[in-house]
């Protein structure tokens, strides 16, 4: 039988994503941020950054689909596009994860040439030692080893999304 195993517990993800918020508001002052949430993974971290930030946020989602042919290449697709321009907006894309960093490159460089002020990226966990295309991320809640993390928005097959703590999935137990 599978279990899943806490990583990052639900008090230390409220205080983790509190003080992130407090950090992103702080450092873009009065501004008003357009969070974009990449879909679906990061639904349930924006919910509860967005209220850490405060003040003026807009939220629009974007929906992407990657797939991997070999290791080193990584084709990413926009699958549910923005509803609006982010011509002149602060933008602030939203992750659940960067592991390879494909997703975030690719998502960076299309968003970049629609003409935000600015575009920066807030990802709850961070696998640094999984990327294949180097990505600046200004905000990051919490660095984490290569394993393989369910909970909190993050999925194995579409399961496991609602549980309220990181966990690592252990299919072995
Ligand atoms: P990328 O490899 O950085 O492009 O990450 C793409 C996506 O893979 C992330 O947004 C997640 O949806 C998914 N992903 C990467 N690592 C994990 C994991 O440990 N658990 C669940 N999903 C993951």
């Amino acid at each position: 039988m599978s279990t899943v195993r806490i990583l990052i517990d639900a008090a230390a993800l409220h205080e983790r994503i509190g003080a992130l918020g407090r950090e992103i508001r702080t450092f873009y002052g009065d501004e008003p941020i357009v969070c974009i949430g990449v879909l679906k993974g990061s639904f349930i971290f924006m919910a509860d950054l967005v209220r850490a930030i405060g003040g003026d946020v807009r939220c629009a989602f974007l929906g992407v689909s990657s797939y991997e042919g070999t290791q080193s290449t990584g084709e990413v697709r926009i699958t549910h596009d923005l509803a609006a321009s982010i011509r002149d907006a602060h933008v602030l894309i939203v992750e659940d994860i960067v592991d390879t960093g494909l997703t975030l490159a690719y998502l960076r460089r299309t968003l970049a040439v629609r003409g935000p002020a600015t575009l920066r990226i807030a990802t709850l966990l961070d696998k640094p030692s999984r990327r294949k295309q180097p990505v600046d991320v200004e905000f990051v809640g919490f660095t984490i080893p290569d394993l393989f993390v369910v909970g909190f928005g993050l999925d194995l097959d579409e399961a496991y999304r609602n549980l309220p703590f990181v966990g690592v999935f252990d299919p072995e137990s």
